[in-house]
């Protein structure tokens, strides 16, 4: 599917989702919300509030995080903001993990059950379940019979919010493809008596006490479909890429992995020993991934207002797949940085010294004048790779488009000049 990053713009044929007017309807009904009735420049005024309110949000999320009430989704001023700042980009955040190569291969298998259920926990206005069925779309696109069984939609919502569940809901609604039939509840907890193809769980982790991550994942889990050998069951559980949420989401991960189950980890992590960027390694980077994002022009008009910057999605995530067959993640590396420049050119003797200790063998032999040239004009991509071993990626360079973005997967470690082991 061609620029299907800019989703939001037109309507593919094979869409679930009429992107288009989904977005219509997201601008007006946001403008309505906040709209001061049948006054000059009420379009100006409104945009004024919207940004006023997505400020104040911000600062309660980033800095005064007790104070907000557990169920702030529930204040229409709340509700506002939320809409203005996150539910765009967290509709591609979700998009564009699922869209990954393991992941679409998961969507297209799912393509084929008549009716799937989904469980969007600590839903708020859907945003992972749209982005979910968008990323449905792009996989039918993608299967070269272009068919699809899919006629029933069934979404448990769980959220505090009615509100946020209902539009959405009206949304959803209007804007499916013709043929699917939506069936959308809202719950407070998790059903214990019904099993989901899809587990959603995006950025709400975070509003719960990193003591009940475990306990609130095993849930989750236990919510996957499991008895169908045919079709994968997919949970997805997105977080923010600040520090302090990715490391929470990685020592989830590590334990995890500890306790033997059927559920595979498909991405990002291309292996499953405990994660090389933890907080046992007390390095003071973390793992996280981003995604450059077109905003659609009203969603730029409101981040012009706040200086909120929509262009540059950050987030971690992981990805795990029920299935018979054994799946995981094939990569032999995955990119855990953007190539940065080796350093400065004061270090670069003793840089050119670890480099010669410490190359690892996995590519062709290097001179060490190449070595010497790499530890002044190099650049540096840090990669987790399948043996869960953190390594540096050298190339000549960093090129422009870059190559090796942080999130991509390498195939082969002879994409590098030269490989050392990270310190
Ligand atoms: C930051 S929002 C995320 C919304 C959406 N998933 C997204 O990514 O845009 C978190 C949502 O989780 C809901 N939430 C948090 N804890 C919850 C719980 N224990 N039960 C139900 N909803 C919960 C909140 O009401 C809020 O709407």
């Amino acid at each position: 599917m061609k620029n299907a990053e800019l989703w939001w713009s037109a309507r593919s044929p094979e869409a679930l989702i009429d992107t288009p007017a989904l977005v219509t309807l997201w601008e007006n009904d946001l403008i309505e919300l906040v709209k001061h009735r049948n006054q000059p420049g009420e379009r100006e005024r409104a945009l004024q509030s919207l940004g006023d309110l997505t400020k104040s949000l911000w600062q309660a999320f980033n800095t005064d995080r007790e104070a907000l009430d557990r169920d702030y989704m529930s204040s229409e001023r709340h509700l506002s903001a939320y809409l203005s700042a996150f539910f765009i980009p967290n509709i591609e955040r979700s998009r564009h993990i699922l869209t990954r190569p393991t992941a679409l291969e998961k969507l297209s298998a799912l393509l084929q059950k008549e009716t799937l259920s989904v469980l969007d926990f600590g839903a708020g206005p859907l945003s992972s379940t749209f982005g979910f069925v968008i990323a449905l779309g792009e996989a039918l696109a993608q299967t070269p019979a272009k068919n699809m069984k899919i006629s029933q939609l069934k979404i448990i919502a769980v959220e505090r919010s009615e509100k946020a569940v209902r539009m959405a809901e009206n949304w959803l609604e209007r804007c499916i493809a013709p043929g699917i039939q939506i069936d959308i509840e809202r719950r407070t907890s998790v059903p214990a008596d019904q099993k989901f193809e899809v587990v959603l769980a995006s950025n709400v982790f975070n509003e719960i006490p990193q003591k009940h991550h475990l306990k609130t994942f095993k849930m989750l889990q236990k919510a996957l479909r499991t008895e169908d050998t045919q079709t994968p069951s997919i949970l997805l559980i997105v977080e923010p890429g600040q520090e302090i949420h990715s490391r929470h989401l990685v020592e989830l991960r590590d334990q995890i992995l500890q306790e033997r189950s059927d559920l595979q980890l498909i991405a990002p992590c291309p292996h499953t020993s405990n994660c090389p960027l933890g907080a046992s390694m007390n390095r003071p980077d973390w793992c996280w991934f981003r995604r450059t994002f077109k905003a659609p022009p009203f969603q730029l008009e409101l981040d012009h207002r706040t200086q909120l910057d929509h262009q540059d999605l950050a987030f971690s995530y992981l990805l795990f797949a029920h299935e018979k067959q054994t799946c995981k993640n094939n990569a032999w590396a995955v990119c855990v940085s953007d190539p940065i420049p080796v350093g400065e050119q004061e270090g670069h003797q003793k840089r050119q010294v670890y480099f010669k200790s410490n190359k690892l063998a996995e590519i062709a032999a290097i001179s060490d004048e190449r070595i010497a040239h790499l530890a002044l004009h190099g650049a540096k991509t840090k990669l987790c790779t399948h043996s869960g071993e953190l390594i540096a990626g050298i190339s000549e360079g960093v090129t422009s488009p870059l190559r090796h973005r942080r999130g991509d997967e390498i195939t082969n470690g002879k994409e590098f000049e030269l490989l050392v082991r990270e310190r």
